[in-house]
């Protein structure tokens, strides 16, 4: 059975910023000792509804949070920054490196004499390490009253209903055509004028070092129709950007339909379409399905910004086959070439594993040699985790001592960096259109937003000018190596 709940406005705004970080609350009058909250956007709120929710991992994981907020709300939940003061304790959380898994295991453990002194509470693990521990969460920690995987937490009142009166529960179902699905009317993120839609959900590759096919199941691509009426919803309520999430975004479409071919660029078409949206986005590509469809479609549609994510991993042929990451170099090298050829003025950004299993010093420097060559806008650069239940961790010696992987990862880290500033220096002079997110968090009298390439520019303006939302013309005067600095040019 399928249904598709729509959202209505909440009560009260939801939390702003979940990076990695504990969730602000609504401004409320805290008592973290009683059991209700006056709170001016929710009322009285009994310590039960009282909810703290922390955010680990990708843009994906943060999109999940993000429904499950609404779903919470809905439900007459509101939030807290405090652990102490909640009733529910809820972590969304990533497994693609051991580090991030290791942090909430952590907070996990730290809870124990909360929740002894306090019984009513719950804790709910949510999201990929919930996946891929499954019950064996609940052996570890077993204060632990809801483990829900990546497929289920639409569920999460039930569950957290049922961890109360039933004890531990478990939802683990990764069978997403068949579980429900999800249409906002509003963006519950960070930024009212920018919303993150996801196209398709899970992943069919199966790169050796990755842990995601096992979180997040197979690809399943939600119908076109659905997907524009979910961002002409978010453009009513004032939504001007709007990010397209994918694991593999590009391969968005595959069995939607039998006997046609369905691909992101049709999706790409139909927003261009949407009156008051200005800008799209799409993350993150694979370089097997960037198609020349795809990439005129970049090339030719006004609104779609010319900013490609592109993760290449490794410059060596021999790593990437044991990577079974389906490309050679050569091939991601082709790819590049008709991007640029085609999409004028293209910002690319990659992804690089350094000191994957086996990788030796002369593998290391193909990937500098790349890197030199291709001049990406940005990398993110990850020393190789091995993760369980992969098959690098069943089939592969994670063999690269780590102070070689940290060293690997300096020296791409200031390759990356001096390459990023001669970029952004490039486009000192000239006048960008900047979509302005809001004041700058380090100096109050300057705004900050981004230009079409995703780079971020820091210009003089106040908060009260309401700005927030805007496309503006903006002069670059200076670089640093992390953002650009500008001053306002009338229109
Ligand atoms: N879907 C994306 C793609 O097409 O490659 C990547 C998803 S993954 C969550 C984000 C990035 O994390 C990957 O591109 C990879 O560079 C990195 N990553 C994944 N597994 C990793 C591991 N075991 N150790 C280190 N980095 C890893
Ligand atoms: Fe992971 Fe490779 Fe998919 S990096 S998300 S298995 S494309």
């Amino acid at each position: 059975m399928r249904f598709l709940p729509v959202l209505s406005p909440p009560l009260s705004p939801p939390p702003a910023d979940r990076q990695d970080a504990a969730c602000p609350a609504p401004a409320a009058a805290l008592d973290p000792d009683g059991d209700v909250t006056a709170s001016p956007d929710a009322g009285f709120v009994p310590r039960e509804k009282r909810v703290y929710f922390e955010v680990f991992g990708c843009q994906m994981n943060k999109l999940d949070a993000e429904l499950m907020t609404a779903v919470l709300l809905e439900e007459g939940y509101r939030f807290t920054p405090e652990v102490r003061d909640a009733g529910v304790v809820l972590y969304n959380t990533c497994a693609v490196r051991e580090q991030a898994e290791n942090r909430v295991f952590s907070k996990l453990g730290a809870l124990k004499p909360l929740k002894r002194r306090r019984p009513g509470m719950v804790i709910g693990v949510l999201g990929c390490s919930a996946q891929n521990h499954r019950e064996a969460i609940f052996e570890r920690f077993p204060h632990v009253g809801i483990v829900c995987g990546t497929g289920e937490f639409l569920r999460l009142p039930e569950l957290i209903a049922r961890a109360r009166t039933e004890g531990p529960v478990a939802a683990l179902d990764l069978d997403f055509e068949h579980t429900p699905r999800f249409t906002r009317t509003r963006s519950f993120g960070p930024s009212p004028q920018q919303a993150y839609v996801s196209v398709m959900r899970g992943c069919d590759q199966a790169c050796t070092f990755c842990v995601v096919p096992r979180t997040r199941g197979k690809e399943v691509s939600r119908p076109v129709r659905e997907i524009v009426d979910e961002c002409r919803a978010l453009v009513d309520s004032g939504v001007v950007e709007i990010t397209l999430l994918g694991q593999t975004v590009n391969s968005y479409g595959k069995r939607l339909a039998k006997g046609r071919v369905i691909g992101l660029q049709h999706v790409l078409h139909e927003l261009n379409k949407i009156p008051g949206l200005q800008r799209i986005r799409f993350i993150t590509s694979h370089p097997r399905f960037m198609t020349s469809e795809l990439i005129d479609a970049m090339a030719g549609l006004e609104k779609v910004c010319e900013y490609l994510h592109l993760p290449v991993q490794s410059g060596s042929d021999a790593v990437l086959r044991r990577m079974l990451r389906t490309y050679t170099v050569d091939r991601y090298r082709r790819v590049v070439e008709e991007c640029r050829e085609k999409v004028r003025g293209l910002a690319l950004a990659t992804d690089v594993i350094v000191g994957f299993c086996g990788e030796t010093d002369a593998e290391f420097q193909e990937t500098v040699k790349l890197m030199e060559e291709v001049r990406f806008h940005g990398a993110f650069v990850f020393r190789y985790s091995e993760r369980a239940g992969t098959r690098a961790a069943a089939e592969q010696a994670d063999d690269v001592p780590d102070e070689v992987k940290r060293e690997r990862n300096q020296v791409l880290l200031r390759l990356q960096s001096r390459v990023s500033t001669e970029i952004l220096r490039e486009r000192v002079g000239g006048v960008e259109e900047i979509l302005v997110e809001g004041p700058s968090k380090l100096d109050p009298s300057r705004l900050t937003g981004r230009n079409r390439a995703n780079q971020i520019i820091v210009f003089p303006g106040r908060a009260d000018e309401g700005l927030a939302g805007n496309l503006i013309p903006v002069r670059i005067t200076e670089a640093t190596s992390l953002v650009l600095v500008g001053e306002r040019v009338p229109a």
